[in-house]
């Protein structure tokens, strides 16, 4: 298996050589073989019974993190798989705060610290811009933007006491070209999302803690079929791959922020989107 430190001087060698086929050879071979490794890592992932939440889930389980799941249906919930002493699962609805600062001090308890944050819930409502009510806006900034910021405050000590802290956020296209359709508090939402992963990134630089942000196009599952099938057609149609992302494709690049091999990268917004969008 190829390491990741021996890829580095691989890929080095090849880009001094000015081979740069040869480097996307070892693309090729990095593609297949990396592994990561988190043993000893405590994670806490929201939206865990979410379509990419619940791929990240057996990810970091696989790598060997312990790791606390949170999502907001039971249900769903007590559909993921993996031992008790490596797993807990702890239903929260974030649109309340109570329910959100009583999950994160449970987590952070169980977990004993906290080495690695990662939020992929999301509140995503289709509805004409101009009827939006408050309850509808709310929801949005509640779950996408609010949420995350009161469990990194709460998470924050154990985060700067880890060797490695890692807050990773999602955000999405739609917080760059304001939404696909009508879906304006999403997007508005995830604008804030990348606001959010800048300034903490500055702040935070100094404690090790790094802030970066997965940028989505879109996934090929729940969400995106919400638009409804014209949409979801169009949109398709418009894409220079001719296909959506996989949820599983999505876990590469969050393992990898979240991995010590990425301590100098901080305040990055991570497309993986294909080509849908470039900027
Ligand atoms: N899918 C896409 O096309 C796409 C594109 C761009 C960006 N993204 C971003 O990528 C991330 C993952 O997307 P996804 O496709 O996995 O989304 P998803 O399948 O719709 O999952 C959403 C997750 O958020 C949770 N959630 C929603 N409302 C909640 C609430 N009030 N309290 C607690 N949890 C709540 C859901 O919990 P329950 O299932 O238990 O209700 C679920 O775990 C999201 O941040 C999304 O915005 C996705």
């Amino acid at each position: 298996m190829l390491s990741f430190s021996r890829y580095c001087i691989l890929f080095d060698i090849y880009q001094e050589r000015g081979q740069a086929e040869s480097c996307t050879t070892a693309f090729g071979i990095l593609e297949m073989t990396l592994r990561f490794n988190f043993q000893g890592k405590k994670v806490l992932l929201t939206g865990a019974t979410g379509d990419v939440g619940k791929t990240l889930v057996q990810a970091f389980l696989d790598s060997g993190a312990k790791l606390v799941a949170t999502g907001r249906s039971p249900e769903k919930l007590r559909l993921i798989e993996g031992s008790g002493e490596m797993l807990k699962k702890i239903p929260c609805n974030m649109e309340n705060f109570d329910e959100l600062n009583a999950m994160s001090n449970e987590a952070i308890a169980w977990l004993g610290g906290c080495d690695i944050f990662v939020h992929t819930a999301a509140n995503m409502l289709v509805k004409d811009p101009l009827s939006l009510d408050e309850s509808d806006w709310r929801r949005a900034l509640n779950v996408n933007l609010l949420a995350p910021y009161f469990c990194i405050k709460c998470a924050m000590p154990a985060l700067k006491d880890s060797l490695a802290g890692r807050i990773i956020l999602f955000g999405s296209g739609a917080g760059k070209s304001g939404g696909l359709g009508h879906n304006l508090t999403y997007g508005a939402s995830k604008g804030g999302i990348l606001a959010m992963t800048f300034n903490l990134a500055r702040e935070l630089a100094k404690t090790r803690v790094t802030v970066n942000c997965l940028v989505p196009g879109p996934i090929d599952g729940p969400l995106m079929r919400e638009f409804g099938p014209e949409l979801y057609k169009r949109a398709l149609e418009k894409h220079p791959m001719g296909r959506f992302a996989t949820a599983a494709e999505l876990v590469p690049p969050t393992l990898f922020l979240a991995s010590e091999e990425a301590a100098h990268i901080t305040g990055e917004a991570l497309d993986v989107n294909g080509g849908y969008f470039t900027d």
